[in-house]
């Protein structure tokens, strides 16, 4: 077999990271983290001193840059040349710019190709993938086993990422948070419809939920899909 392909879109905050690792690890098979490919090839370019704007450049780094994905689900590594690049992608530095790398039309369908290659590989290695992103249902996997949309109104997803981000979820941290994210997934959506669910891809809101019963409800719609 070729094993089970879940796809999960959301904007940030909706919890698809944390609940996906869960459900993948819990299922025994496969993770892949397709924001951390934008957030890599961001800082690969820094790193090279190649310019954001220089659209074409930026996309042939795509071809060009030695990124390895570690896909354990209770270990996702992101190492590129050798060198574990984990914390550096996460860093404010790169969550500044990395829209504009990730609307950059000449660098999507590069990593979308290398994307699925990836989920097609780890789901015939691994028994199965969760792939999470902000197109996964729509264009990098359509055809996955199982498509869900992870949303939560905007207060959770701002007290959520506050929490992780800034340590707390007062007034200047919602704040600070708020032109991260928010804006963040404004320039996002541009390119991707991650805010409203395609056909065929179950909407699953998270705002009320637990982590815990998050995980339980994707596990019910991967166990109806098996
Ligand atoms: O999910 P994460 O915040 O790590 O994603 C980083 C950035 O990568 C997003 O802000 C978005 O610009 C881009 N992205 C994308 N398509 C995906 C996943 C992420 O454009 N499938």
């Amino acid at each position: 077999a070729n094993g089970i392909r879940v796809a999960i879109d959301g904007p940030s905050g909706s919890g698809k990271s944390s609940v996906s690792k869960k459900v993948a690890a819990h299922l025994g098979i496969g993770y892949l983290d397709t924001g951390a490919m934008y957030r890599a090839l961001t800082w690969y370019c820094l790193d090279r001193g190649i310019d954001l704007d220089d659209l074409g450049v930026v996309a042939d780094a795509v071809t060009a840059m030695p990124l390895e994905m570690g896909t354990d689900p209770s270990a996702p590594s992101i190492s590129m040349g050798g060198t574990r690049i984990d914390a550096d992608i996460r860093t404010t530095r790169i969550a500044e710019v990395v829209s504009k790398v990730a609307t950059n039309l000449q660098v999507r369908p590069k990593l979308q190709q290398r994307q699925r290659e990836l989920m097609a590989q780890i789901a015939a290695d691994q028994g199965g993938v969760v792939a999470e992103g902000r197109d996964i249902t729509t264009v990098v996997a359509p055809d996955a086993d199982v498509r869900i949309l992870m949303v939560a109104s905007e207060a959770a997803r701002l007290a959520r990422r506050s929490k992780e981000l800034h340590g707390g979820a007062d007034d200047a941290a919602i704040a600070a948070t708020r032109t991260q994210i928010v804006d963040r997934d404004k320039a996002d959506s541009t390119v991707s419809s991650f805010m409203s669910a395609a056909d065929g891809v179950v909407t699953l809101d998270t705002s009320d939920l637990t982590f815990q019963q998050s995980v339980e409800a994707v596990l019910t719609l991967v166990e109806r899909a098996r």
